[in-house]
């Protein structure tokens, strides 16, 4: 391809076709934003709508509460320098308590920095022996004089020990201040915490942490903020025969008793300086395996079957190929002397970047040939790429605050494709972005209750708001902008810029706005800067539609609104304009009838784009006669712009329609996915009522796709789709074939006949048409498997059988741990929502026992109303929140918003369509 070029918007269209390629950088005409309007939207009723304005993520901003300790972020008088923490967790019940439980002291020394005479250190959930009286003891450390404590005590809402002393702390003076403690080794998945699983018929415990991003405090009391970075030193006491592991390396194995007690202490080498949430600490009885990688102690641990059966080579295979990977990439070596990444049977996350020793779920680490998918296989190369480009982006240089998180994951969520590249070079992953960030984030930031992708620091202080951080925002945009950038710098000068980031922060915390800097530092010569470029991406939500009219050459740019009635209600500092890089190709000749314009080249932009018919047109006949001529992601692009531009009424759905004729002749999966899943929303839309419209949706195109399920070079996934979708549009050869593949399997069950990439579709199929004997049998068999990614294949077609009575009997167990464990309770409520029959069932359990985002809220809302479509449904949705605004929906609040804004869009969209698309099928299937 050429090479790009900029170019000013006075130029036009006319100009840029000169090369094959190029890159534009357009300001179009400012969007004006409208305050009057919105000015009476949200009038206040009476005084119940009022209190709903006052739920917590905003009530901390209404009013400065003047103690240090009402304040959600630490005062910044004290900084920590170092911690020595022992802790010891106990893998059998507390006689006297009845609990599992920990015991720990920790020592911090810090340094004053203001003159003070109060300590206000994170702590949470722990008893706290009193030491002289007090709930910790000060000492002054290099001739400093400690003043005496006056008074001590938790403060419970903040979750900080609070120590007032008789005297004042001296600024540049250090200070030793030592806890003694006891928590709960609970089965809550947060901070020091216990995972279960049984083997050889015995019962085990492991004793695992998980600190991000607030829960360091529940293990000991600490200065639990992410740019409170200090070095720790870490003894763990534990079980005779147990492993002990944590961030450093074991530099010391004692055996000793305490009390009675015999026990082993493993002590490790003092970490790096670093933040608080990374930490980890793991008691189990594991086994590993290992390979040396350029002097890196790499390991693999996981259950001993799970690891005797080989499920951890997969992910040690390719942990080599990447670290050697992103220390290219970076530039830099790899800052730990060892990386361990460990498979635990409980875990809330994915995954968790803790440096020097990653924790997954099963699913994510570990990998059987026999038994997995291809799809599993993929799941781990990704999610190991991702967690270990953190080694260096967010562990060695650390965003200072929760709300530039959108930076560190954003970051993680594109690289990881570059290194999974690297380590299976012939998969073609980096497509795959496109599938599993761009679209999947153009459906939640093109609607008006979006929010920017950063946010300024005191708009986010409370652990909830903070966890509201973690969302599709912060990671998929934050990829797919990121990918933009380092495509339009190139990436070359993208990792240079990055390398000289890490180089001069390295230990240290960072603002979005220091990577601008180092990028702009390696490329002088751009039209305009990186921060003017960025900035517009990530101060305002949303995206624009940029508008090609390839007769007058005029291009311009609108914010896209899914629903083009919704009001904005957000000020934009910049207008909802942004500064958009623009690569395109053209076909044909000039004045050929058949030459068309294509903009946004692979998809390496954030936005849509529109043209005028014409040129429409001549792309849609492109596509009919030779498509490989266009890019295979614009091709899937070309498909999800119109569906999509048909949704905000800018096109009609006709036109989206028909761009998918062209798929009878498409062999590759991404367009087809791409189709699918727009398809998708149809399903959603008719398939209460209107089954016979659907069924001529599913003919139509399970004709085109069943007439290559047969062809040789097709992708496994592809060929996953096409029988799933056959299935779903309930083909009765489909139904035939995976329910005689499932009743052979329940009829020698040690014998599993179904291949693993089918087996998802085959399972819930098979028991969507059966009854209460394939139900029953799934279950024994999830109840019995010990491969993890085969029980959550079972999990999730267990939620496919249309029996009532089964689905509410499943929605029960889903919230008992001795049957679901408490990391799929969310996940199973929303497969289950997924069944045209469950999401009432699901609906109604979740209303009735919502206490205020005790669970995951914000998934289980936006699994739950995926369908919703209907005046009746927006009417509960909307007396669920105001039933509900007292106790409030904490890191759910603005997913229940944006469910709300979806309703509102599907209803109007169903009256506006549903007729059009009918039509429309029923005529291209005669
Ligand atoms: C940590 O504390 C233990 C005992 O509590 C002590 O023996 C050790 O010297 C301390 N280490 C550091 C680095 O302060
Ligand atoms: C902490 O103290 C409370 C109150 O005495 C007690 O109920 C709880 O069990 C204790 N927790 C642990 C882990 O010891
Ligand atoms: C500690 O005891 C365990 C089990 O009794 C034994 O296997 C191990 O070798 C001992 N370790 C040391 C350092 O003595
Ligand atoms: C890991 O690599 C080895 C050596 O290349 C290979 O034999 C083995 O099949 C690989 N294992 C997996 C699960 O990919
Ligand atoms: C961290 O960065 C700040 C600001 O750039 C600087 O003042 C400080 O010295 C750095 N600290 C370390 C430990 O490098
Ligand atoms: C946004 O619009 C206002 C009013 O139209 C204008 O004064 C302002 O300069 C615009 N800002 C930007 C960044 O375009
Ligand atoms: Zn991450």
């Amino acid at each position: 391809m050429a090479k790009g070029f900029y170019i000013s918007k006075n130029m036009g269209l006319a100009g840029l076709l000169i090369g094959a390629v190029a890159v534009v950088i357009i300001i179009a005409l400012a969007a004006v934003y409208d305050k009057e309007k919105t000015k009476n939207q949200n009038k206040p009723v009476d005084g119940v709508a009022m209190l709903t304005t006052a739920s917590p993520t905003t009530s901390s901003t209404l009013s400065t509460p003047k103690d240090p300790w009402e304040h959600y972020r630490l005062p910044d008088s004290l900084s920590p320098v170092s911690y020595n923490i022992t802790l010891w967790p106990r893998l059998v019940v507390n006689a006297s308590t009845g609990l599992y439980i920990f015991t720990g002291q920790s020592a911090v020394v810090f340094q004053c920095k203001k003159d003070t005479d109060l300590i206000v250190i994170h702590c949470n959930k722990l008893n706290l022996t009193l030491l002289n009286g007090h709930h910790a003891r000060l000492t002054g450390l290099d001739g400093a004089t400690a003043p005496t404590v006056k008074t001590s005590w938790l403060q419970v809402k903040t979750e900080y020990l609070v120590i007032q002393l008789n005297g004042k702390l001296t600024a540049g003076k250090s200070y030793r201040l030592s806890t003694d403690f006891q928590g709960e080794l609970a089965d809550d998945l947060k901070g020091f915490y216990r995972s279960e699983y049984t083997e050889d018929g015995g019962k085990k415990v492991v004793a695992t942490s998980q600190m991000q991003a607030t829960f360091a405090r529940k293990a000991f009391p600490c200065f639990d903020e992410p740019a409170m970075k200090a070095v720790f030193h870490i003894t763990l006491i534990h079980q005779r025969g147990t492993v002990a592991l944590s961030n450093g390396r074991d530099v010391e194995t004692v055996n000793s008793t305490i009390d009675g007690t015999e026990v082993t202490m493993t002590r490790f080498e003092p970490t790096k300086r670093m933040s608080t949430y990374l930490l980890a600490f793991i008691v189990s009885d594991f086994d590993h395996i290992t390979g040396s990688i350029e002097n890196n102690n790499v390991r693999i641990w996981a259950r001993r079957k799970a690891i005797a059966e080989g499920h951890g080579n997969y992910a040690l295979n390719v942990t080599g190929p990447m670290l050697k990977f992103f220390q290219r990439y970076y530039n830099a070596s790899y800052p730990l002397s060892k990386s361990d990444q460990i498979a635990l049977p409980d875990f809330n996350a994915g995954a968790m970047e803790n440096w020097g020793l990653i924790t997954y779920r099963e699913t994510a680490l570990l990998y059987d040939p026999a038994i997995s998918s291809v799809g599993n296989k993929e799941r781990v190369l990704t999610v190991v790429a991702h967690e270990l480009a953190h080694m260096w982006f967010g562990n060695l240089v650390t965003l200072r605050w929760w709300n530039d998180l959108w930076l560190n994951e954003g970051f993680a969520s594109y690289v990881e494709y570059l290194g999974a590249d690297y380590a299976e070079p012939t998969w073609n992953i980096k497509e795959q972005t496109i599938l599993n960030d761009v679209h999947k984030v153009f459906a939640v930031d093109a609607l008006a209750s979006s929010h920017p992708l950063s946010r300024k620091e005191e708009e986010v202080n409370q652990p909830d708001e903070i966890s509201e951080m973690f969302n599709t925002i912060s990671y998929s945009k934050g990829a797919a902008v990121l990918r933009m950038l380092s495509e339009f710098l190139t990436e070359p000068v993208f990792a240079r810029g990055l390398s000289s980031y890490l180089n001069e922060f390295a230990f240290n915390n960072t603002v979005y706005s220091d990577l601008w800097d180092h990028l702009q530092k390696v490329r002088m010569s751009l039209p305009h800067t990186v921060h003017d470029i960025m900035n517009r991406w990530i101060l305002q939500m949303g995206f624009p539609v940029v508008t090609i009219d390839t007769a007058t050459g005029h291009i311009t740019q609108k914010h896209f609104l899914l629903d083009p009635d919704s009001v904005v209600d957000r000020p934009s500092p910049y207008n909802y304009t942004w500064l958009v890089p623009i690569k395109w190709m053209k076909g044909g000749v000039e004045r050929d009838p058949a030459w068309w314009v294509l903009a946004n080249l692979n998809v390496s932009g954030y936005y849509r784009v529109n043209y005028d018919m014409d040129n429409w047109e001549r792309l849609l006949n492109q596509l009919t006669t030779d498509h490989t001529v266009i890019p295979l992601i614009n091709r899937a692009q070309i498909v999800d712009d119109a569906f999509n531009l048909a949704r905000a009424k800018v096109i009609n759905t006709t036109l989206a329609l028909r761009t998918t004729r062209y798929l009878s002749q498409e062999r590759d999966y991404i367009p087809w996915e791409s189709a699918l899943r727009n398809l998708n929303y149809y399903i959603l839309m008719f398939d209460r009522g209107q089954a016979y419209g659907v069924l001529q949706v599913g003919s139509h195109y399970n004709m085109i796709y069943h007439s290559f399920t047969v062809a040789k070079d097709l992708s496994s996934y592809n060929q996953i789709n096409a029988i799933s979708f056959a299935c779903r549009m309930g083909v009765e050869r489909c139904r035939v074939l995976t329910s005689d593949w499932f009743r052979e399997w329940m009829l020698n069950p040690d014998h599993n006949p179904i291949h693993p990439n089918l087996k998802t579709t085959v399972y819930c199929n098979a028991i969507a048409a059966g009854g209460v004997a394939e139900w029953d049998f799934a279950w024994q068999m999830f109840k019995n498997a010990t491969v993890a990614t085969e029980a959550a294949k079972l999990r999730s077609s267990l939620a496919c059988t249309k029996v009532p009575w089964l689905l509410n009997r499943y929605l029960d167990y889903s919230l008992d741990p001795a049957k679901i464990r408490k990391q799929d309770c969310t996940s199973t409520i929303n497969y289950i929502a997924g069944n045209v029959v469950g999401m009432p069932l699901a609906w109604d359990f979740i209303r009735a026992r919502y206490g205020g985002g005790s669970f995951s809220f914000s998934n289980l809302i936006n699994g739950v109303t995926r369908r919703f479509s209907t005046e009746f449904e927006l009417k509960q949705l909307k007396q669920f929140k105001e039933d509900n605004a007292r106790v409030g929906f904490g890191s759910g609040t603005l997913a229940l918003e944006q469910a709300i804004e979806r309703t509102t869009a599907n209803i109007k969209w169903v009256a506006e369509n549903q007729e059009h698309v009918m039509k429309w099928l029923a005529n291209e299937c005669t």
